[in-house]
């Protein structure tokens, strides 16, 4: 028979077992918790941390590209303005010869078309003006055509339905797509030297597929000097602006194998 002590100490007993478990499995809950917040707060840093680089990539590219223009304009516009300028007013220089006046128009027509060419050059390279009349495809086709140089470096582009990949409501991040397949081609004559490079593009239903390849001299992607450049960077903010997954692949003597679906 349990008498009467022994039943209340094993109540007390059963009691402060329960308790310390109680305050063990709070202490372990509490840690826990701390640690997977503590986790959090690192993820979040580090996204912070990508987004903030992400961005300096961009403003440093705005300003790289501002000074790009600044220098176009000065050097190629003004410059020339400058001639056209100077040579129109030896014009008002009275008794000039007609051998004089012919010379000094003919080069004021002269300067004058290479100052049309420039700001035609200058307003492409902004904006490449085919976009908006016929689109990215025949822009792509355009961009293989001025980049081909027949016998050292050969530029293909397939797309197999011979199809605009954007419809009219998405027209605005097609400019995105393009200046990926603009900077990778740079970097492909660039830095791997290719003589051969191809772009796919298709569309399946809502999705896009880019394939782009070179049979360049590609690199070693886990060296230090292979750091991404701004040119990298700022393929990795357009693709999150177009909302895709992008595969790069690279060896040396391999080449570079990009695939961006999106
Ligand atoms: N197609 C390629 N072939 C060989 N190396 C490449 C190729 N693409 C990129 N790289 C390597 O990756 C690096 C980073 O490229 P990224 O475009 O980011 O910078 P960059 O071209 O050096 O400078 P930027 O594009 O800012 O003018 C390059 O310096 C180069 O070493
Ligand atoms: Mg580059």
């Amino acid at each position: 028979m349990i008498n009467d002590r022994e039943l209340v100490s094993a109540i007390v007993y059963t009691f402060i077992a329960f308790i310390l478990l109680t305050v063990s499995l709070l202490v372990f809950i509490y840690y826990s918790r701390k640690k997977i917040i503590q986790k959090e707060i690192e993820k979040k840093d580090l996204e912070i941390k990508y987004q903030k680089e992400m961005l300096n990539a961009a403003i440093l590219t705005q300003e790289k590209e501002r000074k790009r223009i600044a220098r176009d304009l000065h050097d190629d516009i003004s410059s020339k303005i400058n001639i056209i300028s100077l040579n129109s007013h030896f014009l008002t220089v009275p008794n000039l010869s007609e051998q004089e006046i012919k010379n000094i128009t003919s080069n004021i027509v002269d300067v004058s078309a290479k100052v049309l060419e420039s700001t035609r050059r200058i307003s492409h390279d902004l904006l490449p003006p085919i976009f908006e009349e016929f689109g990215i495809h025949v822009a792509i086709e355009e961009l293989c055509s001025n980049y081909t140089i027949p016998g050292d470096l050969m530029v293909n582009y397939s797309n197999p339905f011979k199809q605009e990949i954007f419809d009219e409501i998405d027209r605005k991040t097609h400019l995105h797509l393009f200046r990926i397949i603009q900077e990778l081609v740079n970097n492909s004559i660039k830095h791997g030297k290719a003589t051969k490079i191809d772009i796919y593009l298709e569309k399946k239903k809502k999705n896009r597929l880019l394939k782009y390849k070179d049979n360049g001299v590609g690199f070693d992607m886990q060296k230090e000097n292979a750091k991404k450049g701004l040119g990298m960077k700022n393929i990795e903010s357009r693709v999150e602006f177009l909302d895709g997954k992008f595969k790069f692949d690279s060896a040396v003597n391999q080449g570079v194998q990009v695939t961006l679906s999106f």
